[in-house]
């Protein structure tokens, strides 16, 4: 009876150690101070596609791919006593002839006097980790080229964008200077004539008519401000190109101390003019507002701040976008409020996402706003969005203020 109890909790314990080993996903290898295999688990018996009498009475290094591994292995065992084995790579055979890289753990099986009398080993392929982390790897290095194409884009969309307003600011001064230009070569043809006349002597009473005919008492008059004027639309045009060449220069790295006040006047001043005349920006800044960073991002920033806004408020009949700033606790704050339809309260947490924007193709690439936020989070700073009490967007710009010393 007691025997008979004996037996059936030994069986009962068997199938426990059993279903233990089978259940384990990691691969299991029991083998003597020989290293000839004693017990394996299921998990080896399926990646080795070796039966479990195969396995069992031949060598441990039969498992391993590579004869290099041989010596690595048994240097290992020697060791083991005094050293313990954990996370060791080798190759393993797989079921299909190949191999693949499998981490290892080995554990002595010590006597109670200490003495080595086996050893366990643990494995857990990691081929298919390898590759999902190779894949993962070349994936996030190709995001990191895609994001910076599309930082490049979205600067030359943005450009883009001004350079029908540039087109239109400089044809004014240009025909200006034309203009005037072609009068003046008019005049020199009659001032020839006068000369001509002057030089082969006539008479001072037929020079005074001709003068008189000729109005050239009207063009000396004239030829002041016709070279004034020319003169002035020559200025205006290099103004205008200094203005984009300061506009272009967006480099990336830059650290330097700027005015903010400076950047929103010049960034509206561009976008304005490509924006339909309805649109209405007025500015309410100090004249100083000192930060450090990169100006040329932060006009990113602004004139796809002012660009949004032009585009929100095309439907109003006096579409307006009003920028203040204000100082508070060694911060600047600036505000931008326009008088458009505001933002859903489903899309607010959405708009500095890459990629969001209700425009259509062509139109906008729903970059403007994530790229700004990383080049305000850069700066130290935060860019939000809310909802003004009777409609229209807010977006407020926090920013360190840089101490003027
Ligand atoms: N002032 C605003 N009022 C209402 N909606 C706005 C305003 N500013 C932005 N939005 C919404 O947020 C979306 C995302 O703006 P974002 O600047 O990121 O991209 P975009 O203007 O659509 O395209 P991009 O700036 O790349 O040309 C816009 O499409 C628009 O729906
Ligand atoms: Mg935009």
């Amino acid at each position: 009876m007691d025997l008979e109890q004996k037996n059936y909790a030994l069986e009962e314990s068997q199938q426990f150690i059993f279903s233990v080993l089978a259940s384990m996903s990691d691969l299991l290898v029991v083998c003597d101070r020989h290293e000839m295999i004693e017990e394996v688990n299921q998990a080896l018996i399926d990646f080795t596609g070796k039966r479990e009498d195969e396995l069992k009475g031949t060598s441990l290094l039969s498992l391993f791919g590579e004869s290099e591994s041989f010596a690595a292995v048994k240097h290992v065992i020697a060791r083991l006593a005094t050293e313990p084995a954990h996370d060791l790579e080798f190759q393993f055979l797989t079921r299909d002839g190949g191999t693949t890289p499998v981490t290892l753990n080995f554990t002595p099986r010590l006597s109670g006097t200490g003495k080595l009398l086996g050893i366990v080993i643990t494995g857990r392929p990691i081929g298919e980790l390898h590759r999902a982390y190779h894949a993962l790897r070349e994936t996030h290095d190709e995001l990191k080229r895609t994001q910076q194409q599309l930082l490049q884009s979205e600067k030359m969309a943005s450009l883009g964008r001004l350079v029908a307003g540039v087109a239109h600011e400089l044809n004014n001064p240009i025909s200006f200077v034309l203009g005037n230009v072609h009068a003046m070569r008019r005049y020199t043809t009659r001032f020839k004539q006068y000369l001509d006349a002057m030089h082969a002597g006539v008479s001072h009473v037929s020079l005074a008519t001709l003068r008189e005919q000729l109005r050239i008492d009207h063009i000396l008059s004239d030829l002041a401000p016709l070279l004034d004027g020319a003169i002035e639309g020559a200025e205006r045009t290099r103004d205008i190109v200094d203005g984009l060449k300061r506009f272009s220069a967006t480099d990336r790295n830059e650290n330097v101390k700027f005015n903010m006040t400076e950047i929103i006047e010049r960034s509206v001043h561009w976008v304005t003019r490509a924006t339909p005349a309805k649109f209405r920006v007025k500015i309410r800044l100090p004249d100083d507002l000192p930060v450090t960073g990169s100006p040329g991002q932060m006009q990113q920033v602004i004139i796809n701040l002012i660009q949004n806004a032009a585009d929100a408020t095309d439907h109003q009949a006096e579409p307006l976008l009003e920028v203040s700033a204000r100082e508070e606790n060694g911060e600047i704050i600036v505000l931008f409020r326009d008088n458009g339809p505001g933002i859903a309260t489903d899309a607010l947490d959405k708009m500095f996402d890459p990629f969001y924007t209700t425009k259509p193709v062509g139109k906008g690439t729903g970059l403007g706003l994530s790229i700004s936020y990383g080049i305000i989070e850069r700066h130290g700073g935060k860019l939000s969005v809310g909802n003004l009490q009777h409609g229209g967007a807010e977006f407020v710009l926090r920013l360190p203020r840089t101490s003027n010393s």
